[in-house]
């Protein structure tokens, strides 16, 4: 009888083309932070014209961690880092490339480097960052198996991470209730073999559906219009800050309860594989409800759906690892287990993958 194992090994093979040096690709470590502050939903009614009942039922959400104080985004990435290097039994100098999948750094121009600085990784690798909202670390994941397959990179580091706090409207009850900061990596090493840690993926984006959620650039003029001999620049200097996310929350719960099923259709036949060859489905926790739909069009079992919404909201680019961290740290996904697993949010982008663990 042909196992599960075997037909995923045989689905590989088909897939072999697109390593370009015979190298593959394994997911060896995890690890999550999240700030210490917890933002519970009768805390947020103190601030927002909603309660607890409106929030729980309509998006499973009960809790979100806020990062305040000194606490920093690049913190947060650095200390998910370490453990999954941890897990990995890999020195920080033996990292030859960070991806830090993130739409809200601590700096306009990314934080990788910074990440690389932190973590001490003295062989000074490259580090940059992936800005693509809530799908950005499933993009991560995908660039980082082409950087090994194509580049001969050894060990490479997904970092996802989001604080996008730092853009909600408190007093916008359709938005602020959603999110909440938090930190997931990844290390995705190259190995030899026929089995790939990523065994297909789909992806895409559609920059129309911008309007359904942004948060653009504001830009005020300046005096500096005239220079200081009173001559006219010809133009006029900018301020530049950015505005709070706006969402039009109906349109993207249709928007995704349409595409992401398709897309992950598109990635279990890419890698011919059934639904019912998948041990965990883990998609962007965005909302509980669009979770559930997700699994019931997919016909997936729900005691077989990775799902902690309940405790973090939606933390962005951190939510597909951050939900891995705990459920590979809790013993429910096991050495060489195959997850199918989907991204969506701002841009518009989303996709999917079918991942091994391990
Ligand atoms: N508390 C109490 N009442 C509320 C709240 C609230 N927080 N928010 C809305 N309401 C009210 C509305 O005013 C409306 O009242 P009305 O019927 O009297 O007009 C009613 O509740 C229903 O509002 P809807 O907007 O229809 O609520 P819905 O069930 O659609 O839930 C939500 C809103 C949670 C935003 C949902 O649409 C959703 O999760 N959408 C998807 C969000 C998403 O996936 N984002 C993408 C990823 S994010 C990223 O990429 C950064």
């Amino acid at each position: 009888m042909v196992s599960k194992r075997d037909v995923v090994r045989c689905s590989n093979m088909s897939q072999a083309p697109y390593s370009v040096n015979g190298k593959r690709c394994k997911l060896v470590g995890c690890g999550s932070a999240v700030p210490a502050i917890t933002f519970s939903n009768d805390e947020l009614a103190q601030i927002a014209d909603t309660n607890d009942e409106w929030i729980s039922s309509r998006t499973g959400i009960r809790n979100r961690r806020i990062l305040t104080g000194n606490e920093s985004l690049t913190g947060l990435a650095v200390e998910a880092a370490k453990k999954a290097l941890a897990m990995a039994n890999v020195e920080a100098d033996d990292v030859d490339l960070i991806l830090l999948c993130s739409s809200s750094p601590d700096d306009l121009f990314g934080g990788g480097p910074q990440v690389q600085k932190l973590l001490g990784c003295t062989r000074f690798p490259p580090a940059y960052d992936i800005r693509a909202a809530c799908s950005g670390f499933l993009l991560g994941l995908v660039s980082a198996s082409c950087h090994i397959q194509g580049g001969g990179f050894k060990n490479v580091l997904v970092i996802g991470a989001d604080c996008l706090s730092r853009y909600v409207d408190w007093t916008d009850r359709k938005t602020c209730i959603l999110f909440g900061d938090a930190a997931g990596a990844i290390l995705v090493q190259s190995c030899n073999g026929d089995e790939d840690g990523l065994i297909s993926f789909d992806l895409h984006s559609d920059g129309d559906g911008l309007r359904y959620l942004n948060a653009g650039i504001i830009q005020t003029e300046t005096n500096f219009a005239v220079g200081v001999d009173g001559s006219t620049l010809g133009f006029s200097p900018t301020n530049t800050s950015i505005s709070d996310m706006q969402m039009n929350g109906q349109e993207l719960f249709r928007f995704v309860d349409k595409a992401v099923p398709q897309t992950i259709r598109s990635s279990l036949a890419k890698a011919d594989l059934r639904v019912s060859d998948i041990d965990w489905l883990l998609v962007h926790q965005a909302n509980k409800r669009i979770i559930d739909r997700i699994a019931a069009n997919l016909e997936f079992p729900k005691d077989k759906v990775i799902c902690n919404i309940e405790n973090y909201g939606n933390t962005s680019a951190a939510s597909i690892p951050l939900a891995l961290d705990e459920a590979v740290r809790s013993g429910k996904v096991k050495e060489g287990e195959i997850i199918m697993t989907a991204g969506f949010g701002a841009g518009l982008t989303w996709g999917s993958a079918i991942v091994r663990w391990g």
